[in-house]
């Protein structure tokens, strides 16, 4: 198989199956016991969080195990949101058009609670304007969640220019807004401190950088105010309740501190084979077109439009013959519509609906591009004629 979709998931790191090997077997205890297993789980917890603030540029405090990226935009977003309007500070969030669903639908779900949700649009690339954002900033204004990097294009938002626009807005006008980003596409190919972001939430997603599915971090930062989503008993700092996936929790930990280091030399020769493939696709293919963005994007992701194709049946063509790639975005294909994101950047309906996502990873080789690239002319014209 070639595998293409990395921006779905990624195959579990060495390195973090062996660390979460033992907590599959005689590590078994629960964390919260006051006997010896149970010591040893804490143990091992308290050290993946270290190692989790030490990758992030954050407090060990600050570091909250939850069980995907989905929970921890969910409890960042209703959290926080929640918690600010407590305390009587507003109710109004900004956001973009172009979240993952994990993150629109949250916001959705913060109006049906009463606030009100500014969603930004970007341009042609698939970028939002820092200063729409600050344009966006009023009184009420209590939280903003815009991602880092998209999903579905690759595009890297100006998340730092608009922690700057807040702490711009919080000196004039004394008035405080929290900001989450949802950093979930960005390990491994993009340094992440959060000092530097100036973010005060911050959500990733172990499956996409070599951890294991099911575990998730939220960086939340010292006094933040925030309304747990999970409740139940007082684990992770009384923040997130929930007996811990300790295994899980263990190889996150492994799995982000490879992924932190060698991200130049990574992103150099991964962005390189991108490139290879879009060239191929776009000399091969004169009806194809590249979407999103050239410069300022994850060096992985390459969108591509196939003139008159659906394209379902060109993914379906390509696992035939052993390529899996993404139509749109893995993670919202269960009902087809055309990606939210092509429709918020202006890509015409006709176009957006023959976008097929490819995403290599750190193992891609020239050799499998070259395959792809020979495929897929075929596969485009059978896809065509049918
Ligand atoms: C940008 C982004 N945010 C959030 C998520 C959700 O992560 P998970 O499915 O691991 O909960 C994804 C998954 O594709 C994503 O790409």
């Amino acid at each position: 198989m070639i595998y293409l979709d990395h921006a779905a998931t990624t195959p579990l790191r060495r390195e973090a199956r062996e660390a979460m090997l033992p907590f599959l077997d005689g590590r078994f205890g629960n964390p919260s016991g006051l006997y010896d297993v149970g010591r040893d789980a804490q143990r091992a917890v308290d050290d993946a969080r270290r190692a989790v603030a030490a990758c992030l540029g954050a407090r060990p405090a600050e570091v909250i195990f939850t069980s995907g990226g989905t929970e921890s935009i969910n409890a960042a977003l209703l959290g926080i949101a929640y918690a600010m309007r407590r305390a009587g500070a507003g109710d109004h969030v900004i956001t973009t058009s172009i979240e993952h669903h994990a993150g629109l639908h949250t916001a959705q779900a913060l109006e049906e609670l009463g606030f009100e949700v500014t969603y930004l649009g970007c341009d042609a690339h698939g970028r939002i304007d820092a200063n729409e954002f600050e344009a966006a900033l009023r009184p009420e204004t209590v939280l903003a969640s815009v991602m880092l990097a998209n999903n579905e294009v690759g595009t890297i938002q100006p998340v730092r220019e608009i922690g700057e626009a807040i702490a711009r807005y919080a000196r004039e006008r004394k008035h405080r807004v929290l900001l989450h980003t949802d950093a979930v596409q960005a390990p491994g190919w993009m340094a992440l401190d959060v000092n530097e972001l100036g973010v005060d939430a911050l959500s990733i997603s172990a499956h996409k950088f070599g951890g294991a599915k099911g575990t998730g971090v939220l960086f939340l930062r010292r006094g933040t105010p925030f309304r747990p989503l999970i409740q139940g008993g007082g684990q992770e700092m009384q923040k997130r309740a929930g007996t811990e996936n300790v295994a899980g929790i263990a190889a996150a930990a492994a799995a982000l501190q490879v992924s932190s280091s060698g991200i130049g030399e990574r992103t150099a020769r991964v962005r390189a084979l991108r490139e290879r493939l879009r060239a191929g696709i776009l000399a091969r293919l004169p009806g194809s077109r590249a979407n999103g963005c050239q410069e300022n994007c994850l060096p992985n992701n390459l969108n591509v439009s196939f003139e008159g194709v659906e394209s379902d049946l060109l993914v379906a063509a390509l696992d035939r013959r052993g390529i899996a790639a993404s139509s749109g975005s893995a993670c919202s294909n269960s009902t087809w519509e055309p990606s939210h994101v092509l429709m918020a950047m202006g890509v015409p309906i006709r176009q957006a609906v023959g976008s097929v996502r490819f995403s290599l990873g750190e193992g891609t080789t020239a050799g499998e591009i070259d395959r792809v690239i020979d495929v897929l002319p075929g596969e485009v014209a059978r896809v065509l004629k049918a």
